[in-house]
């Protein structure tokens, strides 16, 4: 926790807003995404879908898989405590939710589905997308699968676009050049371990193009995920790099010089301090 607080403020300190970026590619993504100030209708269905696991206390038995629990005991657990803990927080879903539809790719993989908060932003980002998202815990996919595509929420056909698939991401990845077209984004939010998120960078770098746009989530949740954030943004084929706090953004364009840029993507910082931090 301590390590984390000592990231965030050095993060302030180093963090800029669009006036300090000189690329055209990166400036334009900070003014006319991570700012953007619409309020888009599809928040209304962020919010809903978040908003029904939240006031589910049903429990399911789930299989811990990747760095392990900070927060839950037993495997026993509430839907609701899941959603709170696990999932996206509302600010950066309503982000991821403008990430795709500012670059429209039109294959989506997620590495961790949980609930899926944040397979629900992938999907409204944009519904032409085919959307991948990988869960291992069988009772957790099936409760994201079955409660996102309820007839409530299964009428909004943007859900219809989510292929959810329960396996265990080394797995799949393993043989996804068999299985699915190469993504265009990718987010990537299972284990959040070095080894792991390092693992899965080497084993999708073959599916890279120009275009391929891969976030990284909790790149300062622990020092061993900076030693993995650091190493991702010195690998040669890796261009433009832009640090959130919360996600490590890379993208692979050949035209880009290599730079690395630290960006808040909210104008004001005070009160985020504690939605950004998972403790
Ligand atoms: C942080 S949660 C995902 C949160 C989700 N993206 C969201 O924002 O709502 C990570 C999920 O990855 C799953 N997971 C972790 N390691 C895994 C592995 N090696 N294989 C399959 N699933 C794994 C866990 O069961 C957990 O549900």
């Amino acid at each position: 926790m301590l390590q984390q607080i000592k990231s965030y403020l050095k993060f302030l300190f180093h963090s800029k807003n669009e006036h300090g970026v000189h690329s055209p590619f990166v400036f334009d993504l900070v003014t006319k995404c991570f700012y953007d100030n619409t309020k888009y209708p599809e928040y209304e269905a962020l919010k809903s879908y978040r908003k029904s696991l939240l006031e589910n206390k049903n429990t399911i038995e789930v299989t811990d898989f990747g760095a392990g629990s900070r927060v839950f005991k037993s495997n026993t657990r509430e839907i609701s405590k899941i959603a709170q803990t696990a999932g996206i927080t509302p600010k950066n879903a309503e982000l991821l939710f403008r990430i795709v539809r500012y670059f429209q790719p039109k294959s989506v993989l997620e590495i961790g589905t949980s609930l899926g908060l944040a397979t629900s932003a992938l999907s409204l980002g944009n519904s032409n997308a085919k959307i991948i998202t990988l869960e291992g815990c069988p009772n957790t996919q099936k409760q994201a699968q079955v409660q996102l595509q309820s007839p409530s929420f299964g009428t909004n056909s943007n859900f219809k676009n989510i292929n959810f698939i329960n396996t265990k991401f080394e797995d799949y990845l393993k043989n996804s050049k068999l299985q699915t077209p190469n993504s265009q984004l990718i987010y990537f939010d299972g284990n959040h371990s070095k080894k792991a998120t390092l693992d899965y960078f080497e084993l999708l770098l073959p599916t890279i193009s120009n275009d391929s746009v891969w976030i990284f989530d909790d790149i300062h949740w622990s020092s061993d995920m900076e030693e993995a954030w650091e190493i991702i943004k010195k690998h040669s084929k890796v261009s433009v790099t832009i640090d959130t706090f919360q996600w490590g953004i890379v993208f692979f364009r050949i035209e880009q010089e290599k730079e690395h840029f630290i960006i808040n993507p909210n104008k004001t910082i005070s009160s985020h301090l504690f939605e950004r931090i998972r403790f």
